[in-house]
């Protein structure tokens, strides 16, 4: 017996002011049936994440939407925290970088680089909203591009012509937050000097912790010679103050890394066999790895190791990095439908499918993952309810009619059983080296072969021949070790499938090691079907859903706004032309309801005066009782382009204000307003 390994895993920390979309669940759904192959391997494996908490996007949403920014990230973990387990993503622990562990260890850290001379400061002089009083992030700052001409680009880049600049270059800047028009201010930065770790990062990142093209990559930044990096943001800021220094705090980026030892700790405090310091200190044996996207490497292949070498930690074994995803070729796409959020893909199709689909794209690489959706139907329903799952359909009812449910000890097919036996170093080794895509292939191809060997004994016409009994059951007792080999070697990727599988089976957790036995002479449950088909029409129902999350935007987009008017940025000024080319006109709410199959929609028939107009509107979650809204007048506007939607043309759109969820408040004019009435 080997010793057991110790592996400490993460994903990246995705921020806490969004949420989870198809995009996040790569690297989830990739990590976990790492971590899940590792565990039933026998190995100590340990997953943890956490919410990024901290950081300016962070304390404005919370603002706009007039909560803490406290009840902000409570209120998001739990929304991912769900969102993961209905993916069956199983941490040991889902954390937060907003948490005393964190705050202690990113103190420590800084402390013990500051005191090993890693620390420097300076005066920068930056853009700085004198209304809302803080210093502007680029993004938070908007005007007119210095090489195009092209109005409200942010800080840094032009979305128009590509350029890239520093916001002091753009013309006529504003806060995007205020409005306010920017001066500039001086403040002194906390600097970490990167440029001491130049000899150890070029040695680390050729030691085989980085694939090659991520190491070749780091290469190009390596030799153009590395800079100090500002970690310091001045007050207001959400996150922690730094150590002796107020007023300043840890730029998000500092904490957030750390936040994988705070989450980790956070557990031991929990499960006594794990000991923090064999996993983090310098010497430690055991392996850590993070998952993470091609985005971030500069931090977690530059900043991070570095940031523990100087403060007296271990290294990362390695980062397995992992490309986007696109949609159906392109990149994913609100307005067409294509921007899914977890939940949205959760309320129409089962975790299992995607978990099989990406598993099957995913290699060592960095390339990028394309779900496209008719492969997707296609390919689940061939292989996972075609080929795995119909091995055990096919040969259960045989076994329970014929011989009250127990498996005979004769074994019709021990070639096959010693074939797939053979295959399972292979797959493990797939596994090991995160090649899914090559695993998902060999388990297939031996189903496959199971598949074509029961065709051939064909048990349901050997069942209608005198004195053939015992061959069928010989034959399925074959088939249903057959897939209890295939269940073992897919356990990793779809462990809901395998936890019902074992009920059948009528045996505990399967662990790696078990392909090596036979169940003989062994009594099974009754079979219930394991997976069902996916249909397409749950497929054109979540485009439509996802098309409906952006439609219920536009159509109240104070729904993504705040409760308080104030708070709302302002928009950039329009010309007095431009307002008026608005055609607001008094409308009479004629019919108010439901629409099949939308959830966030409702169906209003209004009278203006002259004409009726069909409007569908994102206002559902504030009046639950549509009839309600029956007789009443609104706002609206008559000259919005139709927009063509899954359940019909809506035409034009109706005025609300407010936060959004059961704060919508629809517009209405004083009494003695007539339908048709146009506003001036
Ligand atoms: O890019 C992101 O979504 C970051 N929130 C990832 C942080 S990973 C780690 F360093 F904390
Ligand atoms: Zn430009």
């Amino acid at each position: 017996m080997t010793e057991p390994r110790k592996i400490l895993v993460t994903s990246a920390l995705p921020y806490a002011n969004g949420s989870i979309h198809l995009g996040h669940m790569v690297e989830y759904i990739q990590t976990d049936i790492w971590v899940r192959f590792q565990k039933m391997r026998g190995n100590q494996a340990i997953y943890v994440c956490a919410d990024d908490a901290h950081g300016s996007a962070i304390m404005l949403r919370a603002e706009k939407e007039g909560i803490s920014s406290e009840q902000l990230i409570d209120n998001v973990r739990a929304e991912h925290t769900t969102d993961f387990a209905d993916f069956l993503v199983d941490f040991d622990n889902y954390y937060s970088t907003h948490s005393e562990e964190n705050r202690v260890l990113s103190g420590s850290i800084y402390t013990k680089l500051r005191e090993a001379g890693h620390i420097g400061t300076r005066p920068v002089t930056q853009y700085f909203d004198p209304e809302k009083q803080m210093f502007l992030a680029d993004r938070f700052i908007k005007g007119t591009c210095p090489k195009c001409g092209a109005e409200d680009q942010y800080g840094d880049n032009c979305e128009s012509c590509g350029a890239t600049y520093s916001p002091t270059e753009l013309k006529n800047p504003k806060s995007a937050i205020s409005g306010a028009t920017p001066v500039l201010k001086e403040s002194l930065h906390y600097f970490f000097k990167l440029p001491n770790f130049d000899a150890m990062l070029k040695q680390w990142t050729r030691s085989g912790a980085l694939q090659e093209s991520v190491a070749n990559k780091i290469a190009e930044w390596l030799d153009a010679g590395l800079q100090e990096w500002d970690i310091s943001r001045d007050a207001p800021y959400f996150g922690f103050e730094i150590p002796d220094a107020p007023g300043k705090y840890f730029y998000v980026w500092l904490d957030a890394p750390i936040g994988y030892m705070a989450s980790f700790q956070n557990l031991c405090a929990r499960r006594p066999e794990l000991d923090f310091d064999a996993y983090w200190n310098k010497n430690s044996t055991a392996e850590l790895y993070h998952f993470i996207g091609k985005d971030i490497v500069n931090f977690h292949a530059l900043f991070w190791p570095a940031m523990l070498e100087g403060a007296g930690y271990r290294k990362p074994t390695a980062l397995n990095v992992h490309g986007y995803l696109t949609v159906n070729g392109q990149k994913m796409s609100k307005s067409r439908g294509t921007f899914i959020k977890a939940r949205t893909y959760l309320d129409h199709l089962s975790p299992e499918y995607l978990r099989y689909y990406y598993a099957a794209k995913l290699g060592r690489g960095v390339d990028d993952l394309d779900l496209n959706l008719e492969d997707f139907v296609q390919k689940v329903n061939s292989d996972l309810v075609g080929k795995v799952v119909n091995i055990a359909s096919r040969c259960a009812g045989f076994i329970h009619k014929g011989n009250a449910g127990k498996l005979v000890a004769d074994n019709a097919a021990p070639e096959l059983f010693a074939d797939f036996k053979a295959a399972a170093p292979s797959v493990a080794d797939a596994f090991e080296n995160r090649d899914f895509a090559r695993a998902m292939r060999e388990i297939m191809a031996l189903a496959d072969r199971a598949n074509a060997w029961i065709a051939d004994k064909a048990p349901w016409a050997l069942a209608k021949q005198e004195g053939k009994q015992a061959e069928v059951q010989a034959v399925c007792a074959a088939g249903v070790n057959l897939f209890r080999q295939l269940v073992i070697f897919l356990k990793p990727v779809l462990p809901s499938l395998a936890a019902a599988a074992e009920g059948f089976l009528n045996v505990a957790p399967l662990t790696w090691a078990d392909h090596e036995t036979l169940l003989a002479d062994h009594q099974l449950n009754p079979f219930n079907p394991l997976m069902t088909r996916i249909e397409p029409a749950k497929i054109d129902a979540m485009i439509a859903a996802s098309k409906e999350d952006l439609a219920a935007q536009n159509t109240a987009p104070a729904v993504q706004g705040n409760g308080e008017l104030t708070k709302e940025p302002l928009a950039a000024e329009i010309a007095f032309d431009t307002f008026a080319a608005v055609d607001l006109r008094i409308a009479l709410i004629e019919k108010a309801e439901f629409v099949e199959g939308a959830d966030k929609l409702l169906r209003l028939t209004l009278d203006i005066g002259d004409a009726k107009r069909n409007v569908f509107s994102g206002i559902k979650s504030a009046y639950p009782d549509p009839s309600k809204l029956e007789g009443r007048l609104t706002l609206y506007v008559a000259n919005l382009a139709a927009r063509k939607m899954k359940f019909g043309v809506s035409e034009g759109m109706v005025l609300a204000a407010g936060p959004g969820g059961e704060e919508i408040y629809l517009l209405s004019p004083d009494s003695g307003a007539k339908p048709g009435q146009r506003v001036k």
